[in-house]
């Protein structure tokens, strides 16, 4: 297992008579209420999963990430983590306190502001997710996103009294801390993630196998953040995950764990803060497929692999395990690329999450080349029901 990026896992958490006291204190201080993706980095930061941040960005940071994926002091860093005010909120003042409060009304935690600006928001939109597929524009879902903040970002460290409490998941929630424990204790030391935000489909259980037949374990862990609103949902997606591991994965040599972040879809720059949070996490190593993290057509295919070349040798810890294309092949029978299959085109089933949408949404079952038909009857229901619930 490698550090934490940074050096050091990170733990904003306080607890006992420190938590009473900030509390306390957050009681009488103006407060900031943060929105469900502010939420989910609020909570990776507090558990170190976002390591070496102790906060929310500063402009130092901010402007140094989006111009170079690089901190102010250098380190790799390839997106905005950042706090925005909401409607027409001021900004609060450089060096004042505020309570972090959720939409429901509960504090969270206490942030000292270190400091707070006016974005280019257009800019960070240009540069963080264009591509070399599209400049990215106003119908990319980060403008989506970006669109809906206040005028200002409020950067500085937080420190945190409760976790968000979740309904969902709890029991494959863990800290990197329990990760990485649940790692040494079973004595893995090669452990390679799978990051995704669809169930599991073969070419995904392709990916992951042959990771599996060169690592000591797979962290299956799929983002339960926020995502578009056509992604299949996150319980869904768990009920498939674990109704597929346990028939078709080695279960000694397989983990299924959560990762609260919000999906960004920002292609590369998003595999790369897929990878340093699983380094966090205690992976050494990170499937990197086709458009890993991407949407419609603003990536190039493999946009998401080279990105990891534009930083130093050893400065991302983590390594990277990258795939071609995976597809079923009729003339091997069985899932392959084009570097393990000489067939041509018409032998080669290409099936995408989007494709598989279209057709659980025209009442069409994925056929078995592409889905285990126990992870197909689970997503038709899942379908079925939610057809009912619109009617
Ligand atoms: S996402 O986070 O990258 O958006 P998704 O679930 O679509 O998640 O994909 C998970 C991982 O599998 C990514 O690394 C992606 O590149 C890879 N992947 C998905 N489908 C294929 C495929 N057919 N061939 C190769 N890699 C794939
Ligand atoms: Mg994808």
């Amino acid at each position: 297992m490698y550090a934490p990026h940074g050096g050091t896992l990170i733990n904003r958490l306080v607890t006992g008579a420190e938590r009473d006291a900030l509390l306390a204190k957050a009681a009488n201080l103006p407060a900031i209420t943060l929105n469900s993706r502010e939420m989910s980095d609020l909570e990776m930061i507090a558990v170190g999963a976002m390591s070496p941040l102790c906060g929310f960005m500063g402009q130092a940071d901010y402007d140094n990430v989006v111009a170079n994926m690089r901190l102010a002091d250098n380190t790799p860093w390839p997106l905005p983590i950042v706090l925005a005010t909401k409607g027409d909120d001021a900004a609060p003042a450089a060096g004042s306190e505020i309570a972090l409060k959720g939409e429901c009304g509960t504090i969270y935690g206490v942030m000292t502001v270190s400091d707070a600006w006016q974005p280019d928001r257009e800019n960070e939109l240009d540069q963080c997710f264009s591509g070399t597929g599209a400049k990215a524009d106003h119908d990319h879902p980060a403008w989506g996103y970006l669109s809906t903040l206040g005028t200002s970002y409020v950067g500085g460290e937080i420190t945190v009294a409760n976790l968000p409490s979740h309904e969902k998941h709890n029991e494959f929630r863990f800290t990197p801390e329990q990760t990485r424990a649940a790692f040494a204790e079973k004595g893995w030391n090669t452990i390679v993630a799978f990051q995704t935000r669809n169930p599991i489909h073969r070419a995904h259980e392709y990916l992951t196998k042959v990771a599996l037949e060169q690592t000591d374990g797979l962290l299956v862990h799929p983002l339960v953040g926020d995502t578009k609103s056509d992604d299949i949902p996150s319980d869904t997606r768990m009920e498939c995950y674990k109704v597929l591991l346990t028939k078709y994965y080695p279960m000694d040599r397989t983990m299924l764990g959560v990762y609260p972040q919000a999906m960004r879809y920002g292609g590369p720059r998003e595999a790369i803060l897929h990878a340093v949070c699983r380094q966090n996490y205690g992976c050494t190593h990170i499937i990197i497929g086709r458009d890993h993290a991407g949407v419609g057509s603003y990536y190039g295919t493999f946009d998401a692999q080279s990105i990891f070349d534009q930083y130093g040798e050893g400065e991302l810890k983590i390594n990277t395990l990258l795939f071609e294309h995976a597809f079923y092949c009729k003339l091997t029978g069985g899932m392959a690329s084009t570097k393990s299959s000489p067939a041509k085109n018409e032998d080669k089933i290409f099936l995408s999450g989007t494709k598989v949408r279209e057709m659980l949404t025209n009442g069409e079952r994925p056929p078995v080349e592409f889905s285990r038909p126990e992870v197909a009857d689970i997503l038709i229901a899942a379908y079925a029901k939610a057809e009912t619930a619109n009617a």
